[in-house]
Order: C-alpha cells, then structure tokens, then sequence
C-alpha cells in the first residue's frame, strides 16, 4: 500500500466509523401536546415558547443526541391529544411525551404512556390523582390541593370566617373545593356553600349572584388558566367588592399570562400559588427577562412547568448517558433537586409530583404593572392528597 492509498483508507475507517457512530445515536424526540388554539391557547403558547428558551439556553445536543422537539395542537380536546400520542409514539418514535396542559388531555394519555412505556412529563395539567394515572407519568408544575391548602390556612389565621368556594366543575376545581374546606375547616372557619360553574363557556353572573347573596366573609375561587379575565370582569360587574366579600384564589385566577390586563379590579386581590413572574430571585429575574426577550410576554406558571420540565428530560437523559429507555429516564427523574426560577423544587421519588414552597402573593402596581407581589411562603409543600394516603 503506498502512502495515498493508505491514507485513503484512513480516511474511509473514520468515515465508516463516524457513520456507525450516527446510527447508533439517533435524535432523542420530545412530542410536545399542547393546546394552541381554543380558549387554552395560553397555555399552549407558554409552554411551547418556553421549551423553545431552554433549548435555546442549554443547546439542542445531551450527552452526544440531538434533541428534536415536535410540536403538536391538541386544541384541548382529549380525543385529539390521544390520537396525537399515539401516532408520536408509534409513527415518530417519540422518547418522551410532554406539555398536556389540562386534566382530561394528561389522563387520555396516560394508558398510552403506560402501555409504550414512554415518559409524560405533565408540564400544566394539576389534578391530583394524575401521577397514579401511570407509573411513566412525571410533574413538573404542580397539584391543586398543594396551593389551596395554605391559601385555607391563611384565610383562617386571617379574620376570614366564613367562605363560599366557587369552582370549574371539573378534576382540578373539585380537588381545589375539597382541599379548601377540608383545611379551612380544621382551622376554625366554616364554609357556607360550594359552587361549581360548568368549564365550557362559563357564565359566572348567577354564580356571584348567590355569592352576594349570601354575604360570606370572602369567596375562594379556582378557574383554569386562561380564564380569569373573563371572571374578574363579571366579579367587578357584580359588585362584590363594594358588597365587602373578599375575593380569595389560587393564582390560576390571577394568572401573570392575563394579569396585566385584568385592570384595577384585580389590585389587592391575595392568592396562593407556586410561581410569580415576580418572584424575588436572582435566577428568576434572569429567567424572565430573558423570556420577554425571545417570547415578547411574561411567563405564567404554566410556561414555568414547561422550562422546568424541559430540565427534567436533559437531566434524566444526561444521567442514562444519552442512553435513554422509559423506566431509566423516569428512575433518572424521581428525586431531582434543583433551583427553577420559582424556588428551589424536588421530584418527590415516591409520588413523583414537585415538591416546592407555595407563596402568598397579593396583587401591586409595580412600575405601571399588575404583578402578584409575595409576603409569605409554606416551604417545601408536598401534595397534601398523596402524603395523607401515605400516612
Ligand atoms: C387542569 O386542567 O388540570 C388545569 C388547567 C389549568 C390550570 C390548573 C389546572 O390553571
């Protein structure tokens, strides 16, 4: 062989080589679900912009795999988020499934997930139970009964007696009426009534209407994101502020995605929940000013659950070693740590819900703009359904 032909195949092994090696490491596919039309569109667009910044940040290539994100509308209707996981698992070969921004979408995929062995990683959807749906189902936002619960708690310690809860009628807003009135209750106030509003196209009107009617002390309201707007509107026009009933909520109702434009209705208004956008933090301030630059708004919670839950699957696949597999990328996943820009946060291992500091928040003017401002924190709050089933 003389010297040409030897660097030839030199040349050839290396190439032959460097092809073996590409086979082996395929992309690693993310299936995005989300709602991205509809009246959950908020939703869909935080979270969908929200990957697009950690992958931005973080770069698109873990521990030797290409990440390829494939973005899906669901519309919110369950029956379209099934047909689309399905065809990404069987079709695509997606590695992990993840957004599902309501409760019904998260449950429609859970037999999937269960059967394919793929992870879901349920970015928005807050229903308790949805981590016993399926062992390959991992949070990374968060559980209704986990903010209510110190919301009761702070309702009580202050000079609030008596409330009326007024909910979606649906998992996350009876989760949201249970928790209230179990801990409301244990603490010496007492519940009055408990409305639910029908989740399509709710008219609130009759609602407060009963509400006024029956002068409590302050209703504790739940509606998805998305909604809140539409009910602040109805609540100024009821005139429960002037009646004196104090509006009490999860900061689903106040929701940094719709805040700002809800107007001064919403001023003074006290919530409990696990993110602000002003969140008092060095790491957050970075986090949303960066957001506002590549998405041009805020991010909500729910935009929060999809930066976080983005961290998971690079974690979990770094940890396997770009090797990947459901049970191992979930294994990898359960007792996480790490500082997101709501606080520090851990996969609780055994329910593999977040387990985070919930804050009350009340809503201030800060530099011409509506923000939920934190006074107070509950510290590293477990979902209080599973942890009583545990005891
Ligand atoms: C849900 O459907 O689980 C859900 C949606 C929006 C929220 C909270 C819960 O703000």
């Amino acid at each position: 062989m003389n010297k040409r032909t030897f660097a030839k195949s030199l040349l050839l092994c290396a190439t032959l080589g460097w092809a073996g090696l590409t086979v082996a490491q395929e992309p690693f596919k993310i299936g995005l679900i989300v709602p991205m039309t509809g009246p959950f569109a908020t939703t869909g667009r935080q979270i969908e912009s929200n990957a697009k910044l950690y992958m931005a940040q973080h770069g698109d290539t873990v521990a030797g795999r290409k990440i390829e994100l494939i973005v899906q509308d669901d519309g919110a209707v369950a029956d379209t988020t099934r047909r689309l996981a399905q065809e990404l698992i069987v079709n695509e070969k997606v590695d992990v499934i993840a957004g599902l921004g309501l409760t019904p979408l998260a449950l429609a995929v859970a037999p999937l997930a269960t059967r394919s062995q793929t992870p879901a990683i349920v970015m928005g959807a807050a229903t308790a139970t949805i981590t016993e749906a399926s062992p390959f189902i991992v949070r990374s936002g968060f559980t209704l009964p986990q903010v209510t619960e110190p919301m009761a708690q702070w309702a009580a310690e202050n000079d609030i007696n008596t409330v009326v809860t007024l909910v979606s009628d649906y998992g996350p807003g009876l989760d949201a009426e249970a928790a209230f009135k179990k801990r409301f209750t244990e603490a010496g106030g007492e519940v009055i009534d408990s409305l639910r509003v029908p989740m399509a196209n709710p008219d609130f009107a009759p609602f407060l209407q009963r509400v006024r009617d029956e002068s409590p002390d302050a209703v504790f309201v739940f509606v998805p994101s998305g909604i809140g707007s539409a009910f602040m509107k109805q609540f100024e026009s009821r005139g429960l502020s002037e009646a004196g009933i104090q509006l009490i909520a999860t900061g689903d109702v106040t929701d940094d995605d719709l805040l700002n434009g809800m107007g001064e209705v919403a001023l003074g208004v006290v919530t409990t929940h696990h993110y602000s956008a002003a969140h008092d933090s060095e790491l957050n301030r970075e986090y949303v000013a960066a957001f506002k630059e590549s998405a041009g708004m805020r991010p909500n919670f729910h935009g929060v659950g999809g930066y976080d839950g983005m961290h998971l699957i690079y974690q979990a696949l770094e940890a396997t070693g770009g090797e990947g597999g459901g049970k191992a990328l979930v294994e990898a996943m359960k007792g996480l740590s790490f500082e997101s820009p709501r606080g520090p946060i851990t996969i609780d291992p055994e329910t593999r819900d977040v387990i985070q500091n919930v804050y009350v928040r009340k809503v201030e003017m800060v530099d011409g703009e509506l923000y939920n401002v934190e006074f107070d924190a509950y510290e590293a709050v477990k979902d209080p359904v599973k942890a009583a089933k545990a005891s």
